[in-house]
């Protein structure tokens, strides 16, 4: 682990430049606004190491998969988040050299990430080759009050002599994806424009036929005052700009405004694209930079106001999830039911973009407790409107009569990843979209999801289960062979505890569900059924067949569950017996040697622990914890947080400590020694998860809210908010007490620990801490 930035309570901050640190700066430096983000890049030209990425939610490429040895059911397609066009470049020629920091002596350099008020900084001092010094300083940001706009603040000052500048703001959409399978470009030219003063470029994406228009227009201003200037339009394939001609003496700025406007098909008929586009950018023009930076800054707040987490005591702690809690925000608003949560946001390529199980597992408690609840609603909803496609899914490897496999990844409901220990066997993501469902349901209560959306995907992905389970003659039992459970250093075993016990709950819970409806909304039930052609007396008989027999693997000696058949056959060695040159093991093991260790990836047993925690007593939770825990490598960012939140309930505080701050700054110190690639945007989600869960205890229990805090060793206070159906509460927990403020919404009655309460609404109601 390395601490590089600079630890500060609102801010990222970089102090010098380092050239070999600047792929992860360029993630970890990333903003966006849901609908388009983008790497910290520099504006002008760079030829050091960088990744260039600039994305919009929605746009991808299906890149022919690439196979060694194609297995049949391979998907067609690896969906790709596409690198999009460069909205940020401006190009600065000073007496005819070109600025470029790894081509000068860098005097100064400093780059901010201001999480408050939502903008990228960078300033810098640079000497050329010649001598000649130059200051240089920009600002930008994806706008949130108007997600299709962004904004550039520019400005270089010659220090120490009088400059002819050339000024080059431009656009390029002949950019390409580092990760492309066959080394394609993936966008054609539709239409482009450089005229004084502005340019338009529209693209299409190949084979998805996506348009993609992006327009700019800049200013000029020098001493304070904006200035005339020739502009030289320039246009050359997929690329378009515009070039000044200036002169500024000695100590003068220069500072150039760039307002862009990023507007695709997904939104807009593509005849009207450039007409919107340029309506747009003459909008953001004359509203002006100042008063979008002050917007954002405001919608910021107020974003800040519901989600933020504030924790006295500790900056390194608080810098950790204020940047998880930001990136989340800047990646997913919720506002459009198409989109979802790559595992790396806007920050990078890998993943393509697409949609994991991280999502439900991970990203929806965030959302359902600090956004409107038509944000988590939205994110049922994409896997709703993908049933279809999970059925042909399910049918493409042999399954019927509307059994739903949803996709490992996937962009529109198509399965797109293709190793076939994944893609085949790592069904529990079907379990993960059930789990969503019940989790939505029990935080808002809004039963009536389950009539409208809700079911129909229970019954399929139920339908499923129950095809892929089999009887076994030898148990007498049913059982489910040869799957990949969340633990990926595991392939093709049998009996994944987790995989079995979620598939199990799910056909519980559907039947709950359809018991529940039957009651409530009897005709919406019989429409659904008939409309699934469902069998009640025989498939349901089946279901619940398996749910009086189905076979969970366990030891009792050891008095815990097995992760798979077999799995007590291994060496059982422990990670602290490791050598530490042997880690991360999915860097110095051959695949091989990982496949038939012990070792586990990631949150496996346990994470069936977590979902599932009120069926088992806490001796059952602590001989589960203390076997696997010193057995897990961590290896997924996913994994710690699940471990911070378990070993919170058994009160190791240590380690819950220790495993929060492994997982909230993850990227900010490159913990995983991978976070040039990008971000690990839908495990922030579990940091928020670990500080709520795990130090505030905090749970959903007979449709009441449950608390049981503790405050790790150095922290003075730990504050967060929260909605719970219609109420707005601020949590505050001090060493030896609990406040809890009603700050909106009706009287509400919860419990910390086993006692309960009742908060008036405006009323704040200070408890102690029964269990120090
Ligand atoms: C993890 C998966 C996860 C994926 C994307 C993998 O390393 O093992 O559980 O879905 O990353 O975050």
């Amino acid at each position: 682990m390395k601490q590089y930035f600079k630890t500060d309570e609102w801010s990222v901050i970089e102090e010098n430049f380092d050239p070999a640190h600047n792929k992860v700066s360029e993630s970890v430096f990333s903003i966006g606004n849901g609908r388009m983000g983008q790497r910290a890049n520099f504006e002008e030209q760079y030829s050091g190491k960088t990744l260039q990425g600039n994305y919009v939610a929605g746009i991808y490429y299906p890149d022919k998969t690439r196979v060694g040895w194609w297995k049949n059911g391979y998907p067609e397609y690896f969906a790709k988040v596409l690198n999009a066009t460069n909205w940020i470049g401006i190009g600065i020629e000073i007496d005819y050299e070109i600025l470029d920091l790894a081509q000068c002596e860098v005097l100064e350099f400093r780059r901010e990430l201001n999480m408050k008020e939502g903008y990228l900084e960078r300033s810098f001092t640079a000497r050329l080759k010649s001598g000649k010094e130059v200051k240089v300083s920009s600002k930008r940001f994806c706008s949130i009050v108007n997600s299709e706009t962004a904004v550039i603040r520019y400005s270089i000052t010659p220090l120490n002599f009088d400059a002819k500048l050339k000024i080059t703001p431009f656009l390029d959409a002949d950019v390409k994806n580092e990760d492309s399978n066959y080394d394609e470009k993936f966008w054609d030219e539709v239409f482009k424009e450089a005229k004084y003063g502005q340019a338009f470029v529209t693209v299409r994406t190949k084979k998805t036929g996506f348009h993609l228009c992006t327009g700019m227009m800049f200013d000029i201003f020098q001493d304070g005052h904006k200035i005339e200037y020739q502009s030289q339009p320039i246009e050359k394939e997929k690329f378009v700009a515009n070039k000044v001609s200036k002169t500024a003496a000695k100590g003068v700025e220069t500072v150039i405004y760039k307002y862009v406007a990023c507007i695709t098909s997904e939104n807009h008929e593509k005849e009207t694209l450039p007409i919107i586009c340029k309506q747009l950018l003459e909008n953001a023009h004359a509203h002006g930079y100042e008063n979008m930076l002050a917007e954002q800054a405001e919608a910021w707040g107020d974003k800040w106001k519901e989600s933020d987490i504030i924790i006295d005591g500790d900056t390194a702690a608080q810098q950790g999830i204020r940047f998880n809690i930001f990136q989340l925000n800047q990646t997913y608003t919720g506002e459009d039911e198409r989109l979802n949560i790559g595992p790396k946001g806007f920050t990078g390529e890998k993943y393509g973009g697409s949609t994991y199980w991280d999502t439900e597992a991970y990203c929806l408690p965030f959302y359902l407790a600090t956004a409107p609840q038509k944000v988590a609603r939205n994110l049922l909803i994409y896997r709703h409107k993908h049933l279809q496609k999970a059925i042909e899914n399910a049918a493409k490897l042999g399954f019927n009569k509307g059994a739903a496999l949803y996709p490992m990844v996937t962009m529109n409901g198509e399965e797109c990843h293709n190793e076939w220990e994944i893609t085949f066997e790592e069904i529990h993501r079907n379990g993960a979209i059930a789990f969503a469902i019940y989790d939505y349901v029990r935080y808002t209560g809004d039963e009536s999801y389950l009539a409208e959306f809700g079911l129909d995907v229970l019954i399929g992905i139920s339908r499923f289960w129950s095809q892929r389970i089999t009887f076994s003659e030898q148990k007498q039992q049913y059982v489910m062979l040869g799957v990949t459970g969340p633990n990926e250093y595991e392939n093709n075993i049998n009996n994944n505890w987790y995989t079995n016990t979620i598939a199990l709950w799910t056909m519980k819970y559907c039947l709950e569900a359809m018991e529940k409806l039957s009651k409530t909304s009897k005709s919406r039930l019989n429409e659904i059924l008939k409309n699934l052609s469902f069998e009640k007396e025989t498939e349901t008989a089946r279901w619940n067949s398996i749910i009086a027999n189905m076979y969970l693997p366990s030891d009792e000696k050891l008095g815990i569950f097995l992760q798979q058949d077999g799995y007590l056959d291994k060496e059982q060695i422990l990670v602290k017996d490791l050598p530490k040159e042997d880690r991360p093991l999915n860097q110095k093991w051959s695949w091989d040697r990982i496949l038939r260790s012990c070792f586990i990836k990631q949150a496996d047993v346990l994470q069936g622990i977590f979902l599932f925690e009120e069926n088992f007593d806490i001796e059952t939770i602590r001989r589960n914890y203390d076997f696997y825990e010193p057995r897990t490598v961590h290896e997924s960012s996913l994994s710690p947080c699940v471990h911070a939140i378990i070993a919170a309930k058994l009160g190791d505080r240590d380690r819950a400590y220790e495993f929060y701050l492994r997982t909230s700054r993850l990227d900010i110190d490159d913990y995983n020694n991978d976070t040039e690639d990008g971000c690990h945007t839908t495990s922030m989600a579990g940091t928020w998860m670990s500080v709520v869960m795990g130090f505030g205890g905090m749970r959903v229990r007979n449709n009441e809210l449950y608390f049981a805090p503790f405050l790790p060793n150095d922290w003075k206070s730990l504050s967060f908010k929260i909605r719970f159906r219609g109420n707005l509460l601020q949590i505050i927990i001090n060493p030896n007490s609990i406040l809890i403020k009603n700050i909106s919404g009706n009287a509400i009655s919860l419990s910390v620990f086993e006692t309960k309460h009742s908060i008036e609404s405006g009323k704040t109601k200070e408890i102690e801490h029964l269990n120090k």
